[in-house]
């Protein structure tokens, strides 16, 4: 799932006095754009930039160094980080002319597609460092502030994670009770609209020892749900303590045995990759949280085929049926692409019969845009930009009848929540559902962390509301 918000990380806490908890530090403003893979680098890129004295700032203002990490997901998306560079330029020249320096530099997907040509279009750029080689941006940074501009977008022969710092477990802590843990880049599926495989490169798997014991130290800071995070996540595999081959479905029941880690997640997956013993893992795991989501791209098997998909409607639908019958309360989610090169009306409207048929509680969709390097791009038959608009106008509605739909069954129901921060009003906190829903509930500040019944009394848009039915003292936080 990846969406288009921008997100900045939360800074580090400051002291009463308003100081900050290192003096004489710099300060360091990221600017994170696209999926969760890029909010986890984030997080790991400030935990690198620690170590030279890097604090985290919401404020661009006061920042020393500001970094773009970057998506390329969808169109414009270069153009879109060059715009926000001139606008950097101009801050920068301002700083310098009161006599402070700001450094920039530009990470993620679109620092490895364009690679050199940011330096050329950007001269206020310092650094451009692409998602395999970001263990080395304090080096990079170093040189830059020597007067070298530094490109790094090689796919390191190292194993980047091997050279990262682990969060201390003060910033675990305030970063909240749930956290994405990276098991699995890249993508070897090559569908032929995406860059994925381009930028993020072949598929990798880390390995069980270091997501074990990254998921130890993040349930150590008081982590209640952690969110496995892959390309295509259902692809990862490793090997047991017996060296024995293991699938995504065996890393789950690893990770479910670890005391006080109370969720677990992954995404994105492929259908190709679900297989029995992931299914095996949602019927026997009250771990693994009942949602799922699975993108399909197009209900259409002319489609399908022509974005390589390697999968049927009926096939889809099948193993649907089979993760449904494994885990009844399993909640579904898509990503939905309208408009790929000769889609037919026909097409469209089979897309929209599989929505019928699946009923998502959740789901993502785009107009195809064409993406320069991918196999999609050459195909002749491009579909008019307002039939994808109509097209996407009706696919999602339905696909919002559905998510209000599933909402409204919940209503009424006691389901477990797990409170994760202060809401808007005083006295309220957000949680999560077990089907990855907002929960508005009045509660304490001191049980987030907690897992506490709730039962929903109404929805909105994009969230719950419920009342607080009883907190059952097994399920208590031990970490908060
Ligand atoms: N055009 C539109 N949507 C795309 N996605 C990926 N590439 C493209 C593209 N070229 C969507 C797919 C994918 C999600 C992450 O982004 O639906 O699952
Ligand atoms: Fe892109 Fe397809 Fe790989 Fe997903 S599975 S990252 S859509 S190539």
């Amino acid at each position: 799932m990846i969406k288009d918000s921008a997100i900045t990380i939360a800074p580090e806490t400051k002291l009463r006095d308003g100081s900050s908890s290192r003096p004489n530090s710099r300060k360091v403003f990221i600017k994170t754009y696209g999926c969760q893979m890029n909010v986890y680098d984030s997080i790991r890129m400030s935990d690198a930039l620690a170590g030279d004295g890097y604090e985290q700032t919401e404020d661009m203002e006061e920042a020393d160094l500001v970094l773009l990490n970057t998506c390329h997901i969808r169109e414009k998306a270069a153009e879109k980080v060059y715009s926000a560079l001139g606008r950097l330029r101009d801050m920068k020249k301002r700083k310098a002319a009161d006599g402070r320096e700001m450094m920039i530099g530009v990470t993620g997907c679109v620092a490895q597609a364009e690679g050199e040509e940011i330096l050329r279009r950007a001269p206020a750029v310092d650094v451009v460092i692409g998602p395999q080689t970001y263990h080395r941006l304090p080096e990079a940074l170093r040189r830059a502030q020597q007067g070298q501009r530094v490109v790094d977008t090689e796919y390191a022969i190292e194993d980047k994670f091997e050279h990262l710092p682990s969060a201390e477990k003060s910033k675990i802590k305030a970063r909240g009770v749930t956290a994405f843990l990276t098991v699995q880049e890249g993508c070897d599926k090559f569908c032929t609209f995406c860059v994925v495989p381009y930028t993020r490169g072949s598929e990798v798997s880390r390995s069980v020892a270091q997501i074990v014991d990254e998921a130890l130290k993040l349930v150590d800071g008081g982590v209640r749900e952690i969110t496995l995070l892959g390309q295509n996540v259902n692809a990862w595999h490793g090997k047991g303590p017996r060296g024995e081959e293991w699938s995504l479905g065996d890393l789950l029941y690893r990770l479910a045995e670890i005391p006080g880690l109370a969720r677990l997640r992954y995404t994105t997956s492929h259908p190709r990759d679900m297989d029995d013993r992931l299914i095996g893992a949602h019927r026997d795991l009250r771990t693994l949280m009942p949602y799922l989501h699975l993108p399909v791209q197009s209900g259409s098997n002319r489609i399908l085929k022509a974005m390589n998909r390697r999968h049927t409607t009926a096939e889809y639908l099948a193993l649907i049926a089979k993760i449904r019958a494994a885990r009844p309360d399993i909640a579904l989610s898509g990503d939905f692409i309208v408009g790929f090169p000769g889609e037919t009306d026909q097409d469209f409207e089979d897309t929209l019969r599989l929505v019928e048929d699946v009923a998502y509680a959740q789901a993502f969709s785009f107009k195809y845009s064409t993406r320069p390097g991918t196999p999609g791009a050459e195909l002749k038959d491009q579909v008019p930009e307002e039939i994808k608009a109509q097209r996407l106008e009706r696919l999602q509605a339905l696909l919002l009848k559905q998510q209000h739909e599933f909402a409204e069954t919940c209503v009424g129901k006691v389901v477990d929540v797990l409170l994760e921060k202060p809401g808007r009003m005083p006295g309220q906190i957000i949680g999560r559902s077990p089907w990855l829903q907002s929960v508005n509930v009045d509660a304490k500040a001191s049980q987030i962390g907690d897992i506490i019944n709730v039962r929903i009394t109404g929805t909105s848009t994009n969230s719950l509301f419920g009342e607080v039915v009883q907190v059952s003292d097994t399920q208590r936080s031990s970490t908060a």
